[in-house]
């Protein structure tokens, strides 16, 4: 039987209609992009919707009316290398080695082969499994090659970035001319010793006290000079070898010029939503700024009342603002969920070497970044995805930066891996509203690989109590921070330890001024037992990967250097061409 016109035509109309509903699929309108951005070293009174007043931060104020923002919001580390690596893998950093002994505890050499385990699994991967493309532009701090110069095991690329521009490394002082050094050697290299011994020997010597051979005189004295000679070498070659800025897998400028390095990461993500805006894509946006060496671009130099750390901060707001507007013009807006945080708490140590003041400011919290007081870990947390997520909601509970991995991954329409422990949880029930309490009972904290504290939020109560295995000794004492040492370390010599262990009660003494007491605080001996039995049951279930950040991790390697132009030219490169090209 012919079909009337009528009737094919309503088959038409059927065929369109149904079209239509799978094009609009929820599934499909649920696959959000991802724009991931990560500040370095911002303290969580940095920002206006975190409380600040003086500094101006319109965008990223914006960016948390619109959505979620996190109060307990916590880094799982409180250095760049480990945080980084569990943000990226949803794993506390001591299950994949991003754990160092005494006083490494982060990257600080290209030319080395730590760096995250090629069996790792990122959000990032998975994401490009599920057919995002995929960015990083900025900071990786997370290793780059294994045996070679150039066999970029740890690049970006290898762990599921599609594109890479940025630095394999990370900003230091010493990227900067005029900014000094962060390598006190000196302090290392026996120079002190040297010099008494020589001087004495030449004072007996010539009081005729004794007669020493003037071979030992020399031997000494160019010993001295050898000494002196390798800090003096360290310290000038560190920027040429180390401050290297790639596209892909091309070392592009070296020494990199870090002044307009906001800007130009900033057209380089407006360029890849662009390109991408037809696709979903996942990037990850992190900040080179506001760790020192401090820089801002001329335009937001001296736009602050709070010297080039707040101009930087300045910028930073103006990157954000320029990648929400990208979306906006893309159309992309209700189809991107955004995230803003901090790797970890404010510097406190980083004062300049002509007394201003580099570091942020963390409101309430006690002490910074290389702590585990919450000044150190407690970080902003914005989500933004507007019709998925209610604007102006805010999350007392307590959340983790390795939340992110879980919640990333099946939002991209896959699952999380099964072959290995993952520490965050997904966030959405949370953030929408639907679960009123974090699935984070307990949160470790770790100093490198010893367990400094832990975090529990009882079921049913409103307490977060925290106890600390040991606490960081400071200096100057009447201070919050180690300035003797640049960072607090981990280990004996520089740490006081507890037992019973320093309690405190964040929800009613967040800034953890008075540890409490079995008088002060009646459930004291029986809140530490379950603390502590969670302690162990953790530590038990955790094996630990193999240490990334050992002395043969980290140590120089000629043959390992990458190097743009050739070692007698000291591998400089000077501008990044194709950037030139494209400036803004
Ligand atoms: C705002 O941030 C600046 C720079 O870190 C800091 O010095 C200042 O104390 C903060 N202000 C407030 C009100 O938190």
């Amino acid at each position: 039987m012919k079909p009337t016109r009528s009737q094919s035509s309503l088959l038409c109309l059927l065929l369109l209609l149904l079209l239509e509903a799978s094009q609009a699929s929820p599934q499909e309108s649920r696959r959000p992009n991802f724009v991931l951005m990560m500040v370095d070293d911002l303290g969580i009174g940095d920002l206006g919707c975190y409380g600040n007043k003086t500094l101006r931060t319109p965008n990223i104020d914006q960016l948390a009316e619109g959505g979620v923002k996190l109060t307990h919001h916590i880094a799982a580390a409180s250095l760049c290398s480990p945080s980084r690596a569990a943000f990226l893998t949803g794993r506390y950093p001591i299950r994949s080695g991003i754990y160092g002994s005494g006083r490494n505890l982060v990257f600080i050499l290209n030319a080395a082969p730590g760096g995250l385990p090629g069996t790792e699994v990122t959000f990032a991967k998975i994401a490009q499994q599920q057919g995002y493309e995929t960015a990083l532009i900025g900071k990786w701090h997370l290793g780059l090659n294994c045996h070679s110069s150039d066999d970029h095991c740890h690049h970006p690329n290898a762990h599921g970035f599609n594109y890479f521009f940025g630095i394999p490394l990370t900003n230091l002082r010493d990227c900067q001319a005029g900014h000094s050094t962060v390598f006190q050697i000196q302090k290392y290299l026996p120079f002190r010793t040297l010099g008494v011994v020589l001087l004495t020997a030449a004072l007996l010597h010539l009081c005729g006290l004794v007669s020493i051979r003037r071979r030992l005189i020399l031997g000494l004295l160019s010993l001295l000079v050898a000494a002196a000679g390798l800090f003096v070498g360290f310290v000038t070659l560190f920027p040429y070898f180390n401050c290297i800025l790639m596209r892909d897998h091309r070392v592009v400028e070296q020494p990199y010029v870090s002044e307009n390095l906001t800007q130009r990461m900033t057209k380089e993500a407006v360029d890849f939503m662009e390109r991408n805006s037809e696709k979903p894509f996942l990037l990850f946006f992190s900040f080179i700024q506001v760790h020192t060496a401090m820089f801002a671009s001329a335009r937001f130099r001296g736009s602050s009342q709070h010297g080039i750390y707040g101009d930087a901060v300045h910028e930073v707001d103006w990157s954000v603002g320029e990648i929400m507007q990208t979306l906006d013009r893309l159309g992309l807006r209700e189809h991107t969920l955004l995230y803003l945080t901090s790797d970890q708490g404010a510097h406190l140590e980083e004062i300049s070497a002509g007394g201003e003041v580099h570091r942020g400011w963390n409101g309430i919290y006690k002490a910074g970044k290389s702590t585990n007081w919450e000044g150190g870990i407690r970080v902003p947390g914005i989500l933004r995805w507007p019709g998925m997520l209610p604007a102006g909601r805010e999350v007392d509970e307590p959340t983790s930066n390795m939340d992110l991995f879980p919640t990333v991954v099946r939002l991209s329409g896959a699952s999380a891996p099964e072959d290995r422990d993952i520490d965050g949880h997904d966030l959405m029930d949370l953030l929408q509203g639907r679960a009123e309490r974090s699935k984070h009972e307990f949160l470790f904290h770790y100093c490198s690989s010893s367990l400094n504290a832990v975090r529990w939020h009882p079921p049913n109560s409103t307490s977060v109590w925290k106890a600390f295995y040991f606490t960081p000794n400071f200096y100057p004492e009447n201070e919050t921070s180690c300035s003797h040492t640049h960072i607090c370390f981990c280990g004996p010599g520089y740490v006081t330890y507890h037992d019973p262990p320093l309690l405190f009660d964040l929800s009613r003494d967040p800034s953890e001024t008075t540890p409490l007491t079995p008088d002060t605080e009646p459930a004291f001996s029986s809140v530490l037992a379950v603390m502590n039995e969670a302690a162990e049951a953790h530590q038990r279930s955790v094996t630990p990967g193999e240490s990334q950040l050992t002395v043969g991790g980290v140590v120089w390697r000629p043959w390992m250097q990458p190097c743009c132009s050739t070692f007698s030219q000291l591998c400089q490169c000077q501008q990044d061409e194709q950037d030139e090209k494209t400036r803004w």
